[in-house]
């Protein structure tokens, strides 16, 4: 499990000034699971994921990762293993020419025998749908194609908690569509939690779980279900309902009857094809 207890964390500005990104937050991720991290710009988001791996560590409070402590410079190795991160811009993620280089430099510098890196990059390239092009130069991959690669670089490392820090935010609605499969079927396989910061509400939407950032605090935890259906809670936080959302709100307003339980367009669709077919 990842365990966060009461962190604090303030920036210091070049002036030697302090500024607070995180204010007392607590909160647990199980392995497993799919969480979805959203907040307005600035509310913390991205400092939060960065202590989880301990790429920062907390000035107050504590972050465990399946009971290694992210403090403690000894059990950093063992975190940095348990968590992958793949952040915004693939360009700056990705580290060798060709695709399958790339996705084996981190294994190899688990220094694993041959095999085992060549069984793993092999594995992590199947689950991205990347294994066609892994003697491809990676200049010569789509934006989309990249971050695909950017996370089967992270697959390869076998993490139990996978983040993803706006992945799909640079990338074209194509691309898109298709690391989002690549997520749906790593969350069906049930070997690792992912954690998904994201603006896109119908990205969230996929999530099993949601936490929402205030300034510098967890405004609420809860599911897609309920949030959404909160309009202060959204306006507090700066978000605003997925499409599908508020066009089966506006459909029920008409007295159409759509259940609450509809999150996506493919739902809805389903919905109104059968209750076409009753009428
Ligand atoms: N390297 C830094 N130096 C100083 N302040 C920083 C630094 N990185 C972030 N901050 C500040 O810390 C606060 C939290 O930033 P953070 O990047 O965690 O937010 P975020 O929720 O990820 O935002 P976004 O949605 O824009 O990515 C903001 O006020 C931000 O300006
Ligand atoms: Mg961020």
């Amino acid at each position: 499990m990842l365990l966060v207890e009461e962190l604090s964390y303030a920036y210091r500005t070049q002036e030697g000034a302090n500024c607070p990104a995180l204010m007392n937050v607590s909160l647990q991720i199980q392995p497993g699971e799919r969480v979805a991290i959203v907040g307005a710009n600035g509310s913390g988001k991205s400092t939060l994921v960065k202590h989880l791996n301990g790429l920062i560590v907390p000035q107050k409070g504590k972050v465990m990762v399946d009971g290694y402590c992210t403090s403690d410079p000894q059990q950093r190795a063992q975190v940095r293993r348990t968590v992958g991160m793949v952040f915004q811009n693939p360009d700056n993620q990705i580290v060798a020419p060709t695709v399958e280089d790339d996705v084996a430099f981190g294994p190899e510098n688990l220094g694993l025998p041959v095999d085992m890196i060549k069984q793993r990059v092999h594995t992590a390239l199947q689950a991205v749908d990347l294994l066609g092009a892994r003697l491809r130069p990676v200049h010569a991959l789509s934006g989309g194609q990249k971050q695909r690669l950017a996370i089967a670089g992270a697959l390869a490392m076998e993490p139990r908690y996978l983040i993803l820090d706006e992945a799909t935010s640079m990338v074209d609605p194509e691309g898109k569509k298709e690391i989002l499969q690549v997520l749906r079927q790593l969350q069906a396989r049930k070997i690792m939690a992912l954690i998904q910061i994201t603006h896109d509400m119908q990205e969230a939407a996929e999530a099993e779980r949601i936490i929402v950032m205030g300034q510098q605090h967890v405004l609420s935890e809860t599911t897609p279900e309920r949030l959404f259906q909160q309009p202060q809670l959204l306006q507090q936080a700066g978000l605003t309902q997925p499409p599908v959302i508020s066009l089966a709100d506006r459909l029920r307003r008409r007295n159409v009857p759509v259940p609450e339980t509809v999150q996506t367009m493919k739902e809805l669709v389903d919905c109104l094809c059968q209750l076409r077919s009753v009428n």
